[in-house]
């Protein structure tokens, strides 16, 4: 018999209405919310240094300030996420610990190498692309915190992946070497961006309980097919090859076939030997340490004020 606090939780969520952080909530629907909160904090924050790479090295001042702009917002979003996480009883020194630690995930596709300037062209329309697809029904998800914040955070990223579209845009009306280096970026992360949705949904433990809980609204397999359809038009208009052979519309399945996505290659990037897994972890380690005098400072400042306030 479900006592009345899980009976007033189930209707909650029957109801499609929002669970707040002062709200009676099962133990495992907190721990599947710090666990998909904090991780998809941590995407945000690593995911600043493939792009940061290329902020001092960008072709124009435009296109340095659009691209500091972008990691900036990047930036951001990891704050709005942190602090949702925190809604729910973890704090941030926590979460940090647990990403310097290495213990803590972080999206699979920030652990590849940018070498080309096409690399923010692809990013910002493959990677953003297929954020915006998975974070818009997070919009819907059933706790308050996580819901609000994506909706602040999918605003920004549509001028993440427009940016995007239009370097690879200005790349392809460019020199053969220009189109070759921007085919070049596409081919490298079109495979990781479908694999950033998550393993298929019959290797998704998590997929059944989320999505009963109201936290997930699609599963892992029609959002990354959502994302190829809207993928296959853009591409046309710009002019640049989608690196599967085996794509093609299934008029009878209403959906594309493509070619098996190397799943060896993502739970071999999730267990850390990806390309840049180690980089990727050295740099947030030395920010971290490099940072530490001014979080001392922070909480000197504020202890002098803390006295004389009570004096
Ligand atoms: N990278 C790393 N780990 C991944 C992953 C990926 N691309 N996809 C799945 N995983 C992990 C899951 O975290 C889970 O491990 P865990 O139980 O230890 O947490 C395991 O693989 C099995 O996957 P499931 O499908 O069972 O897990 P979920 O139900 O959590 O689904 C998800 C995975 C779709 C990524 C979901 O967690 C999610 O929607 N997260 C929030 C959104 C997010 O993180 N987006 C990617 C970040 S990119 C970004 O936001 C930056 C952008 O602004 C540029």
């Amino acid at each position: 018999e479900p006592s009345v606090e899980e009976a007033r939780f189930d209707a909650l969520i029957a109801a499609d209405s929002r669970v707040e952080p002062r709200d009676w909530m099962p133990d495992a629907y907190r721990r599947t919310l710090i666990r998909q909160i904090s991780q998809h904090a941590h995407s945000e924050i690593i995911g600043m240094q493939p792009e940061g790479n290329w902020i001092t090295r960008a072709p124009s001042l435009k296109r340095k300030a659009i691209l500091m702009a972008k990691v900036q917002d990047e930036a951001g979003h990891g704050l709005y996420l942190y602090s949702a996480a925190q809604t729910l009883g973890i704090t941030r020194d926590e979460m940090t610990d647990q990403l310097i630690a290495g213990t803590a995930k972080y999206s699979s596709i920030f652990n590849y190498p940018t070498p080309t300037w096409a690399d923010m062209g692809a990013i910002g329309w493959l990677v953003d692309g297929a954020a915006i697809c998975n974070q818009v029904p997070l919009c819907r998800a059933s706790y308050g915190p996580y819901g609000r914040a994506m909706v602040r955070i999918c605003k920004e990223e549509s001028f993440h992946q427009r940016q995007g579209f239009e370097i690879l845009l200005t790349l392809m009306q460019g020199t053969p070497a220009q189109r070759e280096m921007a085919q070049d970026a596409v081919n490298r992360w079109y495979w990781p961006s479908l694999m950033m949705f998550g393993p298929p949904d019959d290797q998704s433990p998590n997929s059944a309980q989320s999505t009963a809980w109201k936290i997930k609204r699609f599963s892992n397999d029609e959002l990354r097919q959502r994302f190829i359809g809207m993928l296959v038009p853009q591409a046309a208009a710009l002019r640049i090859e989608l690196p599967d052979p085996n794509l093609r519309w299934n008029e009878d399945a209403q959906r594309y076939d493509t070619s098996e996505i190397d799943w060896t290659e993502f739970f071999e990037v999730l267990a850390g030997r990806g390309p840049m897994n180690a980089e990727r972890l050295r740099a947030r380690r030395e920010a971290h340490e490099d940072g530490a005098w001014v979080r001392d400072a922070a909480a000197e400042y504020a202890r002098k004020q803390s006295l004389r306030a009570v004096a």
